[in-house]
């Protein structure tokens, strides 16, 4: 069977530089993304987060604050260097007592087994098409979350066509998710998805 990547040569995008990190996190981009909302439609207090490919943190701050003291956000990221300004970032906003940053592997996320089965809702946005193998990917998201754990996918419009994101959600659904919305984020397109 032809998976995605044989059919799309030019799957595999490049990696979003950390000396740009500083676009990620604009008033300008706060406006367009309003990031506190998407944290309030998909998390809820207490809720074990993943933010993967999180950057500098625009979103994993958002999703801090809404998880409250007894939540926790794993901020997972390739980049050291983006952990750091993540880190620096948001320690004086007081939520590093709410947030575990980890580095991961370009093609393994890596994070102990005690975390399997435990997360409530995972993000990936704007990462998946940096992903070398987002087969992988999946299934690791799949393992992860809890039983009834959202997952949203959201993916820039000139980066990745339409034709690649279906592709990919088709993958996403082999490792075991079931596809429950599909939206328009600003103007990218997104996708729930429900591990049940
Ligand atoms: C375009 S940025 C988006 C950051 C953040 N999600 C945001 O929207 O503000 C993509 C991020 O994904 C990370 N990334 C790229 N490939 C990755 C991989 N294989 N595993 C984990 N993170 C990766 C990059 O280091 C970068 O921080």
């Amino acid at each position: 069977m032809a998976s995605g990547r044989e059919s799309n040569p030019h799957h595999h995008h490049e990696v979003f530089s950390a000396k740009n990190a500083a676009h990620l996190d604009t008033p300008l981009r706060r406006m367009i993304y309003r990031p506190e909302r998407l944290a309030e439609r998909y998390v809820k207090y207490g809720d074990r987060v993943l933010d993967f490919g999180c950057g500098p943190g625009f979103f994993s701050r958002e999703f801090a604050q809404r998880v409250g003291e007894i939540g926790q956000v794993w901020s997972v990221d390739l980049q050291e260097e983006m952990l750091d300004i993540l880190k620096k970032k948001l320690e004086p906003e007081e939520l590093m007592s709410r947030i575990r940053t980890h580095q991961c592997k370009p093609d393994s996320i890596g994070l102990p087994n005690e975390l399997h089965g435990t997360f409530d809702a995972v993000f990936t946005i704007f990462v998946v098409h940096e992903v070398p193998d987002p087969e992988k990917l999946f299934r690791e998201l799949f393992t992860l979350m809890k039983p009834g754990g959202t997952y949203i996918y959201t993916e820039p419009p000139f980066i990745v066509s339409g034709r690649e994101f279906r592709e990919n959600l088709a993958l996403a659904e082999e490792a075991g998710f079931r596809q429950v919305d599909r939206f328009w984020y600003f103007v990218n397109r997104a996708a729930v998805l429900r591990k049940e």
